[in-house]
């Protein structure tokens, strides 16, 4: 891996990132990732797939969240009032861009956009498909784990992994006590389970 993730702005520590890799080097895909704003994690797939050699289908959703009427919009009926992501605020809103705009330019710049499906809708309108990975990144509360979990499970083939960033300790005992999936390994805050 050429660490290409070290130049995109995002929320992503180099340990989860290796984690990530190597699950996204060792599978056959399709590969699901839920969340890419500006591609952080989503290079850190596009070079797995890119070593590995292999044809790799990788579809990666975003809801392209680029006002702040657009982010409270989506996120308060979720999980009440909130404050406005500095990353968001300071990368997007405040520069007048669009979300999907730089997330191609980033991954652009480094000869990984062949590798990705970008898709700026809610991945809850998928349908007809199963994924061998997914990382999914909109797994932040309890509320968000009610919201997301249960579809993307439906999402998931079985015998196949599930990563999940920004998993706390209570976030972990709250998923494995009230889903259907086992608890594999733990780096930094991206957790790994089998289902
Ligand atoms: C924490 S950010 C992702 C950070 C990114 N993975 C990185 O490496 O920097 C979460 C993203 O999930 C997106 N999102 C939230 N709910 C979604 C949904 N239902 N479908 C698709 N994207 C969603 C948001 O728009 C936001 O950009």
């Amino acid at each position: 891996m050429q660490n290409i993730y070290k130049n995109i702005t995002g929320w992503f520590s180099s340990n989860e990132a290796d984690l990530l890799y190597r699950y996204a080097l060792n599978t056959d895909g399709p590969i699901l990732e839920i969340g890419h704003f500006l591609g952080r994690s989503t290079s850190v797939i596009c070079e797995a797939i890119k070593d590995s050699n292999k044809q790799i289908v990788f579809d990666s959703y975003d809801l392209n969240l680029n006002t702040e009427k657009d982010f409270l919009s989506y996120y308060e009926p979720i999980h009440g009032p909130l404050e406005i992501p500095y990353l968001l605020k300071d990368e997007v809103i405040s520069k007048k861009l669009e979300t999907i705009n730089l997330v191609k330019a980033n991954l652009n710049e480094h000869n990984l956009l062949q590798y990705v499906n970008l898709k700026t809708e809610n991945f809850n309108t998928i349908s007809n498909k199963k994924f061998k990975l997914i990382f999914a990144d909109v797994l932040h509360d309890k509320a968000e784990i009610d919201l997301n979990l249960p579809y993307i499970l439906k999402l998931l083939e079985s015998n196949s992994y599930l990563a999940v960033h920004d998993l706390s300790d209570d976030l972990l005992k709250y998923t494995t006590n009230n889903f259907n999936l086992n608890f594999i390994e733990r780096t930094d805050l991206l957790g790994i389970f089998f289902v």
